[in-house]
């Protein structure tokens, strides 16, 4: 037995089993109920056996119920707690860390605020958008990544001559720790939103060399689906074999995945931060190893 306490909510329920079960740690559920006006009461079913607590919940969609849940949980923990470390496999919000246009609201800002008001001594997330994200945070914060998860899962996979891209200038740190556990090179894309529609382009000329080979496309997140079907699209053009796609966080429904498939993916692989069909990776260890 160690000496936490896990709480899970309920976005995260298996992955907390999982957690718990890594630390030694105790287990603890929590009840939701939504209220007909769309209120959410939380009730903890037990009390802590320890005072060292982690509360683990995605803030994935509907990220706003998600997250007024994780910090309503936050607070009771503290309650009992002299230390609650908020683990956040997929933090919502993390991608509005900057003003792009002018009067924009940095709403990560206002969410860190909000983890320490409520009493978090320590958060923990997984692959956040842009380190940014956590700099805003002015209690301990660290990111975990889980590109050699991923990247473990990919080696099994019998791929010819692979090549690992990143559809952005963004996620080429992960592109390149992926390809170094592979073995293997990595590229670069040069990806463009436009930053009122949301639209996304790829914006590159031909690229020598992948013609026949494997490719992985690697990403920190997986929403719209827009940056993965635009790369695969571009990519497939180039005469590459496979197209994989290997994200940490697959946000999606099926009809992205539907769409990605569509655009000539052969597989998407994902972790269960956020669960789903195609959340083959498992990422408590790597959680368990921060904490400790
Ligand atoms: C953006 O910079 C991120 O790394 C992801 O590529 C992006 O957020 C994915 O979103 P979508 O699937 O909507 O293109």
């Amino acid at each position: 037995m160690t000496k936490f306490t896990v709480i899970s909510g309920t976005s995260s329920e298996e992955l907390a089993k999982k957690l718990a079960k890594k630390l030694g740690a105790n287990l603890l559920k929590s009840q939701l109920r939504i209220f007909p006006d769309g209120e959410s009461k939380i009730t903890l079913k037990g009390k802590p056996k320890k005072n060292k607590i982690i509360v683990i919940q995605s803030t994935y969609p509907p990220v706003d119920e998600n997250l007024i849940q994780t910090l309503s949980i936050i607070s009771k923990a503290k309650e009992f707690g002299t230390e609650v470390i908020a683990v956040i496999p997929y933090m919502g919000y993390a991608r509005q860390d900057r003003e792009f246009l002018p009067g924009e609201v940095i709403t990560m800002k206002v969410i860190a605020n909000l983890f320490k008001s409520v009493g978090t001594s320590r958060i923990i997330v997984v692959d956040i958008h842009s380190m940014i994200g956590l700099k805003y945070f002015n209690i301990k914060s660290s990111n975990v990544t889980a590109i050699p998860d991923l990247a473990k899962y990919f080696s099994k996979l019998k791929l010819t001559n692979p090549l690992v891209v990143s559809p952005d200038h963004g996620g080429k740190i992960r592109a390149e720790e992926f390809a170094k556990i592979l073995n293997t090179e990595f590229i670069t894309l040069e990806k463009q939103r436009d930053r009122k529609t949301g639209k996304v382009k790829i914006k590159a000329k031909k690229i020598d060399g992948i013609s026949g080979r494997d490719l992985i496309l690697v990403d920190d997140m997986i929403s719209t689906g827009g940056s993965i079907i635009k790369a695969t699209e571009f990519l497939k053009k180039q005469k590459c074999k496979r197209v994989f796609v290997a994200c940490t966080h697959a946000l999606f429904g099926n009809e992205v995945d539907k769409k990605i498939k569509k655009a000539g993916v052969t597989k998407i692989i994902s972790t269960n931060t956020i669960p789903g069909k195609t959340a083959l990776v498992d990422i408590s260890g790597t959680i368990a190893k921060a904490i400790i």
